[in-house]
């Protein structure tokens, strides 16, 4: 079976498509051949900065967004079988710590997530899967994972309600995509920016109400107040849109923190923090449970994920680099079949 696999650290990336022998699953596991798998900001993080590689772990296959058929199933595998269609929750936990048990699963203490979805066969643990039913779109499926969870939790843990002004520095990726879409379904006014103007007219089209098209942190703080204020940011920028998400942010107004792509080391300033009463979180990913609340969403017709672009496997280092490049809306998708 072909796998792309990352064979250094050099950006824009390298990437092999290689021949690897044809996995079992060992007890517990499923092997999922792959339709379709999408690309994080994660992904790419593994060449850079404090999650980078090590030279030993090259070669490495990245990908923790997938969605396939299931091919073959360990014998102690009772939860799904051969031919089900699959959404893989990428979610690694340990199962015996006090999230294990107590939940949410996704603050597991010993957490860790998927990657290999990059391959015509992925071996995974088959209670991480989700089947899908027949109406949902495989490539949809995919998209939903990483970005669409990460940001339902987001929106979640800042306790978004209907009427609320949301608020999303860099509205056009993955991750911002899902934010400005999520926060429409549950009824909440959205605010997104961008340094592309055709782009923020494409989450326009998806439902944002306030686009800026600036990726001036200044002039977003001005523009943001002339809209109101702030009950929700979601931040997955970092850096300095940090200080400006909070400073946006209405007396007890929340900010939830899940990236860092501008800038690990926000600054920001603690008075307007405390002063104003104001909520901070960190979160990462979500729950197999939201998980599988987005696929109904997406089956029932309230979600539709927004896929940017296609790539057969061999294209996957071009996709890699078209992340980098910021050109498009939405999920970036490789398919291994092709
Ligand atoms: N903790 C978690 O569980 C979790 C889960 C998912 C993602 N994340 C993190 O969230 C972030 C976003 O991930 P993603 O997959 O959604 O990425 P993505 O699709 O590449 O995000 C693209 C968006 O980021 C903006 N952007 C990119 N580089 C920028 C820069 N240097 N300065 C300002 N804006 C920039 C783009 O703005 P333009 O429109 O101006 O181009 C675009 O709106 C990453 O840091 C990722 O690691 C964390
Ligand atoms: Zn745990």
């Amino acid at each position: 079976m072909r796998v792309a696999a990352l064979t250094s650290h050099e950006t824009p990336p390298e990437v092999e498509i290689q021949d690897r022998s044809t996995p079992s699953p060992g007890p517990g596991e499923a092997i999922v051949r792959v339709e379709a798998a999408a690309l994080n900001h994660r992904d790419l993080w593994k060449l850079e900065d404090d999650d980078r590689l090590t030279a030993d772990d090259l070669p490495f296959v990245p990908g923790g967004d997938l969605a396939g058929i299931v091919e073959e199933t360990a014998a102690d595998v009772s939860g799904v079988s051969e031919g089900d269609r699959v959404v893989l929750c990428p979610l690694e936990t340990c199962g015996t710590c006090r999230f294990c048990r107590e939940g949410p699963e996704n603050m597991c203490e010993n957490y860790s997530s998927y990657d290999g979805a990059f391959a015509e066969l992925a071996v995974v643990d088959a209670n991480r899967l989700v089947e899908l039913p027949e109406s949902v779109d495989i490539v949809d499926a995919a998209a939903l994972p990483i970005a669409y969870v990460t940001a339902f939790r987001m929106l979640e843990r800042a306790g978004t309600t209907a009427g609320d002004l949301v608020f999303v520095p860099g509205a056009t990726g993955g991750v911002g995509v899902a934010a400005i879409q999520l926060a429409t379904i549950l009824g909440a006014e959205t605010i997104g920016t961008s340094t592309d103007e055709a782009k923020l007219r494409t989450v326009e089209s998806l439902g944002l109400d306030h686009p800026i098209h600036t990726g001036d942190p200044d002039e977003m703080r001005t523009a943001v107040a002339a809209i109101g204020d702030v009950d929700v940011t979601i931040n997955h920028l970092g850096g300095p849109f940090t200080r400006v998400g909070l400073e946006v942010l209405r007396t007890n107004g929340a900010m939830v923190v899940c990236g860092r792509t501008a800038g690990q080391f926000p600054e920001f300033d603690a008075r307007n923090l405390y002063f104003g009463h104001k909520r901070l979180f960190g979160s990462t990913l979500g729950t197999q449970v939201d998980l599988e609340k987005l696929v109904d969403f997406v089956e029932r017709g309230r979600l539709d994920p927004v896929i940017a672009r296609e790539y057969p496997l061999s294209n996957t280092a071009r996709m890699m680099a078209d992340m980098q490049s910021r050109e498009m809306v939405g999920k970036l998708v490789v398919r291994p079949q092709q």
